[in-house]
């Protein structure tokens, strides 16, 4: 029997890991969080398949295309976190659990990052551990079951 897949999506900036602001990211790189994620889910019997895109409408199509094909979503949408009612709408047609996925805590930076627009249509968010969030939101995924 095939595995589930699970969609790990990264949205704008995030390419940039390890160099952009690492007193409030930290040093690690992108690769590393994904790879700790794949290594998470792959414990857990799940295959991951990553994507990270710098472009809005890039990202709903890719939430389209996990649309009855992946059993589970997580998500860290960057700024798009605070003003996309377009990726909270593609969101809310993926069937699954999903997660919003943060490295930081932005509850607890700026004003304007206390508002997440796509926090209405997920199942759960985890934010503020760092790169420690990763395979934490694999676990939460998976505990929450295939969708
Ligand atoms: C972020 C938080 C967002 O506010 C910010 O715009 C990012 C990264 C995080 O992982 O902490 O790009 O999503």
């Amino acid at each position: 029997m095939s595995r589930p897949v699970l969609m790990l999506l990264s949205g704008p900036n995030l390419n940039l890991l390890g160099e952009r602001e690492p007193e409030v990211y930290g040093s690690a790189t992108l690769a590393d969080h994904v790879e700790a994620a794949r290594s998470e889910a792959d414990r857990l019997g799940w295959d991951l398949e990553h994507h990270q895109s710098n472009h809005e409408g890039q990202l709903i199509d890719l939430i389209h295309s996990a649309r009855g094909r992946c059993s589970g979503l997580i998500i860290n949408p960057g700024a798009l976190t605070h003003y996309s009612r377009a990726l909270a709408d593609a969101l809310a047609t993926f069937e699954g659990p999903k997660v919003e996925l943060h490295l930081s805590n932005p509850a607890a930076r700026e004003e304007w990052r206390g508002i997440s627009v796509v926090a209405p249509v997920v199942t759960g968010t985890v934010a503020g551990f760092g790169g420690a969030g990763y395979p934490l939101a694999v676990r939460a995924l998976v505990e929450v079951g295939p969708g």
